[in-house]
């Protein structure tokens, strides 16, 4: 299967191409490879390569900075999406699309269905409303948008952030009143190939079991870091209010994703997001960062 993934040097595009199927003939293209917003950029690739299936891992993820610059926010989560729905369509390939937790306004306080009300309360989690819209809009049932939360890599993320300010800072402040499900960029990555291979039509759901405040996160990895030997010793973690910490964006108290239809179909469990970090940060090892 010749296979078009976007945005490859992200964490998530990383860990596709370190998970694509035997078979698949990939090509992986970094940002400055393929704009995804440049219909011109996104033609010629299609003219050369001819994919079969694309997946989309280019994104503008920087939530703080989207609200600074909604317009670079809007032509990489929305824009872009719809030149390569509209791309696909006029070539008859499958588009496995992913989007975010941050579509919802967190007032909930049990899982987001599918067919929950979306609500943004940020430029980043607008655009992407925008984007899986565009898709689904062009695509209709020739498309998988893959709505995912809190992803983390040992190269990237909230999890690759801490570990280099445990290194230096002498304490951590860490937001206690933000509740999500952390998830491993591996396994989502695994989830997109299997949704992929199937051609599953429509809107799903994935993140690791469990749940956990940012505080929470930040604990586990530096309990996790020191005993694998990564790091030596930890600061003092200490939980703050989002109220002691104020941003230009403003995100969901609650934002875990009700998973189990995307189990049922692929047959599988997502695994406890504290085994999930134990395995991302062993995998990567002192030596540094693999996807
Ligand atoms: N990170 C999270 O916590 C999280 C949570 C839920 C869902 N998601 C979703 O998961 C997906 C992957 O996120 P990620 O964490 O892997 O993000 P990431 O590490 O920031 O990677 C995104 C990649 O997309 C590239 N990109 C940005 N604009 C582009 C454009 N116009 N054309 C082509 N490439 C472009 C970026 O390149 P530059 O760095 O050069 O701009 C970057 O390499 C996104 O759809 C995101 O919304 C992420």
């Amino acid at each position: 299967m010749r296979v078009l993934v976007t945005g490859s040097s992200g964490q998530l595009g990383r860990a596709l191409a370190a998970a694509a199927p035997a078979g698949t003939v990939l090509r992986a293209c970094t940002h400055a490879e393929l704009d995804i917003a440049q219909e011109a950029a996104v033609r010629a690739v299609f003219a050369d390569f001819v994919p079969e299936l694309v997946i989309n891992a280019a994104a503008f993820t920087r939530v703080e900075d989207a609200e600074r610059s909604p317009e670079d926010a809007a032509r990489a989560n929305a824009t872009g999406p719809e030149v390569l729905a509209a791309a696909c369509r006029g070539a008859g390939a499958w588009l496995t699309h992913v989007s975010t937790d941050f579509v919802f306004d967190g007032r909930q306080s049990h899982p987001y269905g599918v067919g929950a009300s979306a609500a943004p309360l940020s430029v980043y989690g607008r655009t992407k409303l925008v984007g899986e819209s565009a898709v689904r809009r062009e695509l209709g049932e020739r498309c998988s948008v893959v709505r995912a939360s809190w992803l983390y890599s040992a190269a990237g993320g909230f999890a690759a952030r801490m570990l280099a300010l445990m290194k230096s800072a002498p304490e951590l402040r860490v937001v206690s009143d933000q509740v999500g499900a952390p998830t491993h960029a591996a396994g989502l990555a695994g989830v997109l190939w299997a949704l992929s291979v199937r051609r599953a039509a429509g809107l799903w759901h994935w993140c690791d079991s469990g749940v956990a405040s940012w505080y929470d996160f930040a604990v586990a990895i530096a309990e996790e870091a020191v005993h694998l030997g990564l790091l030596a010793g930890a600061p003092p973690i200490v939980p703050i209010g989002t109220a002691d910490y104020p941003t230009a964006a403003a995100r969901p108290a609650y934002s875990v994703l009700d998973k189990r239809a995307t189990e049922r179909l692929l047959a599988l469990t997502a695994p406890h997001w504290r085994v999930a970090l134990r395995a991302t940060l062993a995998a990567a090892g002192p030596g540094g960062a693999r996807p």
